[in-house]
């Protein structure tokens, strides 16, 4: 829910993340990339596979692979992360900012209680006592909505449905009241009815404790329901930022046009073919000189030949041509 005027929570500026892997060309991942996100905001990124959404939110939160280099900006309250020395990080994440990731099972420990994986954050960061942690741990349990949480805090994550998994990465990423929360994909494993509750705690958090939330999805129905702001993204680049309301209503670009016709909504699904977007993202290290959508464009001309500015229009922020005659 967006809250006027306050400063912004998060604010990414020119953020590129370069890769430069053993075998293969170097190429970048995440170009020129910037948004802002309020307390209580939602900020959702959609895009292709491969376009950069996850490298962006691992980006935020310090743990983009070894062979990658970041540079510009990443304001969070105020201070600037990129270059900020790993034990100051480590005090940010997982207190100041926790993650949700899409397959919670890569991400619990398999031999571990999963109440045990979650008090251990609570002890480490807020310097709780075993007791404390584990009662605290019961509590967040009950409020992410798992049954009969006294008994689950002892189970193992096997033991637990992937409903259940991820409610305990939710419990572990609230667990130090964290001021912004980064969830990449965070209910594509999931049924519908289950990913309904899901979405639903996390909006519940922006409302009652002004945490924001940064929202990877590859799901028109999730960015409807949960979206104040939307970045499209498209081989590294945000090619359109747009209130969520002004991009679902008129997508400009042509590629969230064509995205929009791809991607599925809860009505959607089973119902009718979507269409795609004709070819691929272009590969790394073989990335047009022009506009990087202009061999997929059904709308390009010959100035696509020429990378488009970023033009203000409509509300939004749109990387295209077509716009830039006012
Ligand atoms: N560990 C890594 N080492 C080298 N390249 C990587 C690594 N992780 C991602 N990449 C590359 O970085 C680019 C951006 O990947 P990213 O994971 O951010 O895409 P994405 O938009 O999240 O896609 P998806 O929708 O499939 O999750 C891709 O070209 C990907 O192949
Ligand atoms: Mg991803």
């Amino acid at each position: 829910m967006s809250q006027g005027a306050a400063a912004p929570l998060l604010e990414v500026r020119q953020l590129s993340v370069i890769l430069e892997p053993h075998s293969g060309p170097r190429f970048e991942a995440v170009s020129g990339v910037s948004f802002a996100l309020r307390p209580g905001e939602t900020f959702c990124l959609v895009g292709e596979s491969g376009c950069g959404k996850s490298m962006t939110a691992l980006a935020v939160m310090g743990l983009v692979p070894p062979v990658a280099r970041v540079s510009g900006e990443i304001l969070f309250e105020g201070k600037n992360l990129v270059g900020c020395p790993e034990r100051e990080l480590s005090r940010v994440r997982g207190r100041r900012i926790g993650m949700v990731f899409q397959e919670p099972m890569t991400s619990l420990n398999p031999v571990l209680r999963v109440g045990l994986q979650v008090s251990e954050v609570l002890e480490w960061h807020l310097g709780l006592s075993r007791r404390e942690a584990m009662a605290r741990t019961t509590e967040l349990f009950r409020m992410v909505g798992i049954p009969s949480p006294e008994r689950r805090v002892e189970d193992y994550p096997c033991q637990l449905s992937g409903g259940l998994r991820q409610r305990v990465m939710i419990a572990m990423a609230m667990a130090c009241g964290p001021r912004l929360i980064l969830a990449d994909e965070p209910t594509t494993a999931l049924d519908v009815t289950m990913q309904g509750q899901i979405l639903s705690l996390l909006r519940d958090l922006g409302t009652t404790m002004g945490t924001g939330l940064l929202l990877i999805t590859h799901d028109l129905g999730v960015v409807a329901a949960m979206a104040d702001t939307v970045g499209v993204m498209y081989a590294g680049c945000m090619v359109e930022k747009a209130p969520a309301g002004a991009l679902l209503g008129k997508p400009l670009h042509p590629y969230t046009q064509g995205l929009m016709r791809s991607m599925p909504t809860l009505e959607h699904l089973g119902k009718e073919q979507l269409d795609t977007i004709p070819g691929a993202v272009p590969q790394p290290g073989n990335r047009p000189e022009g506009c990087l959508f202009a061999p997929r464009c059904p709308r390009a001309s010959a100035r696509c030949a020429q990378r488009p500015p970023s033009i203000h229009t409509e509300g939004r922020e749109v990387s295209c041509w077509l716009y830039a005659d006012g």
